[in-house]
């Protein structure tokens, strides 16, 4: 009996990482932008400073976007012959990097790298496998706050092991950086990651499909609906400091503006990363409400960080809940058919029940006023059952308080 325990204990510790991240990073789900969804490698000097002026004058910054990330393809194809250091493309960053840096923090946002943990990124420029020290001083010496790190071309490479490196390397180097784990939920980061850094990828790349994948032969994208299905279980692994992470918004980038609009609801009811992917400097007037409804982001960045779940699923009529500070919870209808549905949810008929975080919504015992998030206007309370028309692919947000 003893050995048995011993042995499990032992395979506890050995799925475990000994790494000591950055205290007090990414307290609420990180929210900005990234160059990926939109742009891929062709990325430039002129995007970066357009994005961030953009950020600005949209309102995002206002409504709580922080972060602007280059993603892959910032880089030349070779580090420096003599110092082995990472270069950035000089074509694309003629003046460098770090005046960039200092342009972007100039806005009053912080900006982010991507890199890989293979011999090289997705897109075939140089990987940080074998250099994780020295690109961690890189990144310190830039003064960057955000690193993305992917995981193409690391054949024989231990997952733990690789992100355990690069965030000791991160810490050594003493800049603080918030660590954004790329591997695409393979080897199941939220079950080690928790000390290693502030968020994991738990999916593969999304696409702006509101149901199904996006096919390429060797390897799927996969739309908004299949997303949200993949993260039901984890909501136990996140919390302040450390996320599941299902992808990148597509908002902005081709769904009509309903689904946009139950995308990013969804994203903010996981508690996801809010990281916009859209060109901001051409986007309509209608993605930038979406993108800046802060009652919604509200919702996000809920000082509790816990991840909502669902509570009811019923002819593709979802309902969705999480519980936020001061007894509040957000509620989100969603309806995922194609025709219209109708919404009749009675609260004093329904206990709702949040074991894994205890706590309970009864509005047998509590009268909640309710508030719907994207109308901005109050609702009526508790008292009464929630009766509305839901149209195609749409949702209904409201936040209940006291
Ligand atoms: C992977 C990641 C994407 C993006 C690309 C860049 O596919 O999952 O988010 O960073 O690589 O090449």
């Amino acid at each position: 009996m003893k050995i048995k325990l011993f042995l499990i204990a032992l395979l506890f510790c050995s799925i475990r990482s000994d790494a000591q991240k950055f205290e007090g990073l990414a307290l609420t789900p990180p929210i900005g932008w990234n160059s990926w969804n939109t742009f891929q490698v062709n990325i430039s000097d002129e995007l970066v400073r357009g994005i961030a002026d953009k950020i600005v004058s949209s309102g995002m910054k206002d409504a709580g976007y922080t972060y602007l990330v280059l993603d892959d393809g910032w880089m030349a194809m070779e580090r420096d012959s003599v110092t082995g250091n990472l270069v950035p493309d000089p074509k694309k960053f003629p003046n460098g990097m770090k005046v960039l840096v200092d342009y972007v923090h100039s806005k009053g946002l912080k900006f982010g790298l991507y890199n890989c943990a293979g011999t090289k990124t997705c897109a075939g420029y140089p990987g940080t496998r074998g250099y994780e020290y020295q690109d961690a001083r890189y990144y310190a010496s830039l003064g960057i706050d955000y690193l993305k790190f992917d995981w193409c071309n690391t054949d024989g490479i231990n997952a733990i092991e690789a992100y355990t490196t690069m965030s000791k390397a991160l810490k050594a180097a003493g800049h603080p950086i918030v660590f954004s784990l790329c591997e695409w939920g393979t080897n199941k980061p939220w079950l080690w990651a928790e000390n290693v850094g502030e968020l994991w990828r738990s999916t593969g790349d999304i696409s702006a499909i509101f149901d199904g994948y996006l096919d390429h032969g060797t390897w799927k994208q996969q739309g908004v609906m299949p997303i949200v299905d993949l993260q039901i279980g984890l909501r136990k692994f996140a919390g302040p400091g450390h996320w599941n992470d299902p992808d990148m918004l597509e908002v902005g980038n081709g769904m009509t503006a309903n689904e946009d609009k139950t995308h990013f609801s969804m994203w903010c009811m996981l508690a996801a990363p809010l990281i916009a992917g859209n060109d901001l400097r051409k986007m309509s007037r209608e993605t930038e409400s979406i993108l800046t409804n802060k009652e919604v982001i509200a919702v996000n960045q809920d000082k509790l960080g816990i991840e909502g779940f669902k509570y009811i699923d019923k002819d593709s009529l979802e309902e969705w809940v999480k519980p936020l500070a001061n007894d509040n919870w957000a509620v989100c209808f969603l309806n995922r058919s194609q025709a219209p549905v109708q919404v009749n949810f009675n609260w004093k008929e329904e206990i709702i029940n949040d074991t894994l975080f205890k706590k309970t919504l009864n509005a047998n015992t509590q009268t909640y006023k309710i508030r719907n998030l994207w109308s901005h206007s109050m609702q009526g309370d508790t008292q009464k059952p929630f009766v509305a028309m839901l149209p195609s692919h749409d949702v209904i947000v409201v936040r209940l308080s006291k």
